[in-house]
């Protein structure tokens, strides 16, 4: 789980995914034919393979965090999200600032002690929130700049049967993909692979959308959490995916309608395997794989998601059993493709 520790203390909100991209050319160079980046900084690997079908797959290397819009002169910083930050998830949390070193500092608002029966009935909003690093003012101005990252100061760790981290959205998939290529090194391959971390998909699947042009798949698979409501308060048709009951194929979501016949092929592939599997319906969001199916011709796309408790949080929990059935279906599904078509 090394590896899996370090993807998630990397550091990477969208646009400013420098310190993970690192890391991932690292890994992927031992294990792909040939690894480049591009100007948006996507990492883009790839495998020979005996037909010229593309298949891409795309995990994103970006995770949701905030950028410095505003330091006051007590050296008080004032935040803007950048992806989909829940506000409550803000309260009393360990962050750290990129600015011309890594500081730590604390979230701040105001006490509940000093609120009014007004104010105690208002949900709070991330400008409601604030960043004290326990510096004065002229110290932080020299080392802080308005444009600066914060991310999650919370370490990967395991509870129960499960891992809980910052950033599974999506390291995971970064992982799961890597893995996946560490198990098909030294394989031949049916059809040619991309291996994509790509960036900017909290923001509106951005690196997808050009790699997507780019490369031209015939077959997308992107990589990347879903919603495990498996918890108390939803209701159970409202629980979208379970943790422990595999990896899940995903049918729709806000962004794609995976294509049935891919859909069938993963789940015969699960099936014959005997990896657990379970089907997933997001009603809103999305995955690289929205944009992995508008390149100019189109692709038969969808999205292997491993099932997440408390996602966009600093919490995040996965199953272990989730990951390791994730990679298998991976696996075999790449050692399987190129024989089917997927047109409707
Ligand atoms: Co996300
Ligand atoms: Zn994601």
């Amino acid at each position: 789980m090394e590896l899996l520790r370090k993807l998630t203390a990397a550091t990477g909100i969208s646009g400013r995914e420098e310190d993970v991209r690192a890391l991932i050319i690292k890994e992927m160079k031992p294990l792909v034919d040939d690894v480049k980046t591009d100007v948006m900084g996507n990492v883009i690997g790839y495998r020979k393979g005996k037909k010229d079908t593309r298949l891409v797959m795309a995990g994103h290397m970006d995770e949701i965090g905030l950028i410095i819009n505003h330091i006051d002169d007590k050296g008080f910083l004032r935040v803007l999200p950048v992806g989909g930050i829940d506000p409550r998830t803000l309260m009393a949390q360990r962050v750290v600032v990129h600015g011309k070193k890594e500081l730590d500092g604390v979230i701040g608002t105001k006490p509940i002690h000093i609120l009014s029966e007004e104010e105690k009935k208002k949900a709070l909003k991330v400008e409601d929130y604030f960043i004290d690093l326990g510096l004065p003012g002229e110290e932080v101005k020299k080392l802080v700049s308005v444009g600066d990252t914060v991310t999650w100061n919370r370490e990967f760790t395991e509870i129960g049967d499960c891992y809980t981290s910052k950033a599974f959205d999506d390291r995971i998939g970064v992982y799961v993909i890597l893995e996946a290529l560490k198990k098909l090194k030294g394989k031949e391959l049916p059809v040619e692979v991309y291996a994509v971390a790509t960036v900017q998909e909290e923001v509106g699947v951005r690196g997808a959308t050009t790699t997507a042009i780019g490369l031209e798949p015939d077959i997308g698979i992107a990589v990347d959490i879903t919603l495990a409501n498996d918890i108390p308060g939803p209701a159970e048709h409202q629980q979208i995916s379970r943790l422990g009951e595999g990896a899940a194929i995903k049918i729709m979501d806000g962004h794609s309608i995976s294509n049935p016949k891919l859909v069938k092929h993963l789940a015969k592939i699960a099936e014959k395997k005997k990896i657990k599997y379970q089907y997933e319906i997001l009603p809103r969001g999305g995955t690289d794989a929205g944009a992995l199916q508008r390149s100019t011709k189109g692709a038969a796309v969808t999205t292997i998601s491993i099932p997440t408790r408390y996602a966009h949080s600093p919490v995040e929990t996965i199953h272990k059993d989730d990951v390791k059935a994730s990679i298998d279906l991976l696996v075999a599904f790449i050692l399987d493709a190129g024989k089917e078509n997927y047109t409707l």
